[in-house]
């Protein structure tokens, strides 16, 4: 590549200390000028969630660009499977101090060959802050704005904990786990799960699970090989026996102190009777019971799925970003890309 930059592919379990410290002030650098709300991340933070990488998104790859040795950008890289298994989930991030030189377009031109390679069809990220630097550079590139979420924090030693106090509604109990899901209630958690599709994800590619008993038997057990610890509580209706409402929480060894909220679902003939906000309460009184030192919990949700924001914010849950997802057919931007010329990569900056 010209200009002293160069992108490759980048395996954590064989990086060098410097690789990996160069790889974490990229991150730390985007935190501060795209992310402000977010606490720092430790070098620890970066380097565990390149060795502990999402669960339940598929194999990840990772690219690196560097600039006289140094890491200077990034990209990840899942590669969705079942129902999504078109799609190449794709964040390139670069240092603000080299932006508008062409690296971050490199980069992703770097990454089209493997997605091409692995039967993709569709690009697509997730979790942009509206308004800045990627929003920009994804609409130069002719992606489209999918879907709009917001990322609700509950920042736990400011919130009033009666909030999270809410009595079980007549006619149901509450059950709760760590790890696995109990046999008894395996079959109706899983059917339970399937009210997801009813979230709204604008016109997201990725597609909500259809969930059966292996599918839930099967993240448990990634979550488990992991080491994330994975908890849920469930409304369990007493006339049936069967679980009508769910929330789900998980939390990351190398990020002790926060928790992320997972699904929380309650199934249509259930609506409407507060299971939501009782589970998402009870989940969170257990929680920190057990984790006292627990600092946060995250949590995004579709801008438009007004009644998991409210739920959020009787929590005591507050917003701290907008964030848009984008996606674009491969084909359409690998032919755009084309006829990119790689030398833009190094430039002066533009803007
Ligand atoms: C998005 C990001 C990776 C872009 O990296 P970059 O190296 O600056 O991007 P490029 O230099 O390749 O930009 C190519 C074109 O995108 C557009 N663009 C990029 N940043 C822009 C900005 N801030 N304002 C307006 N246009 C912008 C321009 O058209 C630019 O070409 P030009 O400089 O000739 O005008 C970088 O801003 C970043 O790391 N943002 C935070 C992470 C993020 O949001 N990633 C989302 C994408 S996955």
């Amino acid at each position: 590549m010209t200009a002293g930059v160069e992108v490759g592919r980048f395996d954590p379990a064989h990086a060098t200390e410097e690789d990996l410290r160069g790889y974490h002030e990229v991150m730390v650098a985007r935190q501060e000028a795209d992310r402000p709300d977010e606490p720092r991340l430790s070098y620890e933070n970066v380097v565990g969630r390149l060795k502990n990488p999402f669960v339940g998104f598929g194999p990840v790859a990772h690219w690196v660009a560097r600039s006289r040795g140094e890491v200077v950008g990034l990209a990840i890289v899942y590669f969705l499977e079942e129902e999504s298994g078109h799609i190449g989930l794709t964040e390139v991030v670069v240092h603000p101090r080299v932006r508008r030189r062409g690296v971050g377009t490199a980069i992703l031109k770097a990454v089209v060959p493997e997605l091409r390679a692995r039967g993709r069809s569709l690009v697509e990220t997730w979790e942009i802050t509206k308004g800045g630097e990627g929003e920009r550079w994804a609409e130069s590139l002719g992606f489209r704005t999918v879907h709009t979420v917001v990322l609700q924090a509950l920042m736990i030693p400011e919130v009033d904990r009666n909030r999270w106090r809410v009595d079980v509604p007549a006619g149901y109990r509450l059950r709760r786990w760590v790890g696995a899901a109990p046999e008894d209630l395996v079959a109706s958690f899983a059917a339970a799960r399937n009210a997801m599709h009813d979230a709204p994800l604008g016109e997201l590619g990725y597609q909500e699970p259809t969930w059966s008993v292996a599918r839930v038997r099967a993240r448990e057990e990634e979550l488990r090989r992991n080491d994330i610890e994975l908890r849920a509580v469930v409304a369990v209706h007493e006339g049936t026996g069967e679980v009508v409402g769910l929330t789900e929480l998980e939390v990351h060894p190398h990020r002790p102190s926060r928790g992320y909220q997972r699904d929380t679902a309650v199934v249509p003939a259930h609506r409407g009777r507060g299971l939501g906000r009782c589970v998402k309460g009870h989940l969170t009184t257990w929680l920190l019971a057990d984790r006292p030192g627990l600092d946060r919990i995250y949590t995004t949700t579709g801008a438009g799925n007004e009644h998991m924001i409210r739920v959020n914010h009787q929590l005591g849950y507050t917003t701290v970003r907008t964030m848009v997802a984008v996606n674009r057919d491969l084909a359409e931007l690998e032919a755009d890309l084309g006829s990119l010329s790689g030398d833009a990569v190094g430039r002066a900056p533009k803007g």
